[in-house]
C-alpha cells in the first residue's frame, strides 16, 4: 500500500498516516508502519527545502517501511535526506523508472533497494518515451548491472488481472504495481461518477496527454512526462450523428459527406466537445481550463479527469480493495499453476 505526499501538505500527509496506523493497529505492529510513501521528485526540488523536508520527515517519524521516488533528475539528494535521517534500518528505497538507463541509474547510482519498471501502458504520469512495459522489464531484467547487486525489478502498467500479474512472474518480475485497477475500490478517492466511466471504458479509450495537466493547471511537470487517462467525451464523440442529435440540432440538415461549409464546421465544434480534443485542436488554455472547472464541479464526463491505464478495458467491478487483491493473487495462482 502507497500513500501520496504528491500535492498535499505535511499536516494532511501526517493524518493520513495517522489513520494507516490505526487501521492496521489489529496486524501488531512492532514499531514500523507496513505502507510505503511517494514523493514526487520535481515538487520536493520545486518546494522551499523546509516544505520539501516536512513532507520526509512526516514518513520518518511515522517509520513507513518505504519510501518511494519518481519523475526527478536530483531524487539522490532526497534519498540521501532518508537515508541518513532514519533512526535504526534504513526504510527500503523505491524508485520508479522508464527507461533502462533510468533504471542503471537507479541501480548504480542511487543504490534503490526496488525497482518500479513503469510501460508506457501505464495509467496517471509517466514517461512518454517509455517502452512497452513487456520490452522495459526485459531489458532490465537482462542488464548486467556490473559490480552493482542485481535488483529487485516490479512490472508496472496496463495489468488488470491474475492472468498479467502471472506473466510478469514468468518474465521474471519479483511483483507488480497496479494503479487503475484499485481506483475502482469504494476505498479510492475517485467519485462514483468517475467510477462508471472507467467501468464504461474500452481498452482503447485511453490516450497519453498533457491535456490533462493544462487543464487543471499543474502544468509543472518535467519535459518528457505526460499522462494516461481516459479520452474523456470520446464516448460521445465516436458517433457524430449522436454528438449532433445530442446538441439539439435537426439530423436532416446535417451532410456527412460535406468536406467544407458549415455542416463540416458544426461538425467540427462538435467534434471538440472533451478536454483532449479542445487541446490538440487549440482552443485557448483560458476556456479549456474554465470548462475543466466547471465539467469536474458537474461531474460530467466529458471534461473531468479519470486517469487510467490501458488495462481499463478489462475491468468491469467495483470491489473493496481486499477482495480485489484476494482475487488477483486466486487468478495469478490459478495461471501459474497452468504453466507447471
Ligand atoms: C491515479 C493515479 C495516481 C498515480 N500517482 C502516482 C504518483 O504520485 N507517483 C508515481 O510515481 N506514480 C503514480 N502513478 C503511477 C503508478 O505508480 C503506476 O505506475 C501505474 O498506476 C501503473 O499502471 P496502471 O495504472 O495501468 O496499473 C499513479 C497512477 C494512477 C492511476
Amino acid at each position: 500500500m502507497n500513500l501520496s505526499a504528491g500535492y498535499q501538505p505535511a499536516d494532511s500527509l501526517i493524518s493520513e498516516l495517522s489513520l494507516a496506523r490505526s487501521l492496521l493497529e489489529a496486524q501488531n505492529l512492532s514499531g514500523i508502519l507496513p505502507v510505503g510513501v511517494g514523493y514526487l521528485g520535481w515538487l520536493l526540488d520545486k518546494m522551499p527545502f523546509q516544505e520539501a523536508e516536512s513532507l520526509l520527515i512526516a514518513a520518518l517519524t511515522a517509520n513507513v517501511q518505504a519510501f518511494w521516488f519518481s519523475f526527478g533528475s536530483d531524487l539522490g539528494k532526497w534519498i540521501r535526506y532518508v537515508r541518513e535521517n532514519s533512526s535504526g534500518k534504513s526504510p527500503l528505497i523505491f524508485v520508479q523508472v522508464n527507461s533502462l538507463e533510468e533504471a542503471v541509474y537507479a541501480v548504480e547510482n542511487l543504490e534503490a533497494d526496488i525497482i518500479v519498471a513503469q510501460g508506457i501502458e501505464s495509467g496517471g504520469h509517466g514517461g512518454s518515451y517509455a517502452p512497452p512495459l513487456f520490452d522495459l522489464l526485459q531489458s532490465i531484467l537482462e542488464h548486467p548491472f556490473g559490480s552493482s547487486p542485481r535488483p529487485v525489478v516490479l512490472a508496472a502498467g496496463g495489468l488488470a488481472n491474475g492472468a498479467d500479474i502471472a506473466l510478469q512472474l514468468t518474465l521474471g518480475a519479483a511483483g507488480v504495481v497496479m494503479g487503475t485497477r484499485f481506483l475502482l475500490s469504494p476505498e479510492s478517492k475517485y467519485t462514483d461518477a468517475q467510477r462508471e466511466a472507467l467501468i464504461a471504458a474500452n481498452t482503447e479509450d485511453t490516450v497519453r496527454t498533457v491535456a490533462f495537466d493544462q487543464a487543471r493547471g499543474t502544468i509543472d511537470w518535467p519535459e518528457g512526462i505526460d499522462g494516461r487517462g481516459l479520452r474523456n467525451g470520446e464516448f460521445l464523440t465516436r458517433d457524430p450523428y449522436f454528438t449532433f442529435l445530442l446538441e439539439g440540432a435537426d439530423p436532416c440538415s446535417l451532410s456527412f459527406t460535406a468536406q467544407s461549409g458549415s455542416n463540416s464546421e458544426k461538425l467540427n465544434s462538435l467534434m471538440a466537445l472533451d478536454t483532449v480534443s479542445d487541446f490538440e485542436q487549440g482552443v485557448s488554455l483560458e476556456l479549456i481550463q474554465s470548462k475543466f472547472k466547471e465539467g469536474t464541479r458537474t461531474q460530467d464526463r466529458r471534461r473531468f479527469l479519470v486517469w487510467a491505464g490501458t488495462g481499463v478495458g478489462l475491468m468491469n467491478r467495483i470491489m473493496p480493495a481486499k477482495d480485489v487483491v484476494q482475487e488477483l493473487h486466486q487468478e495469478c495462482q490459478q495461471h501459474l499453476a497452468k504453466l507447471s
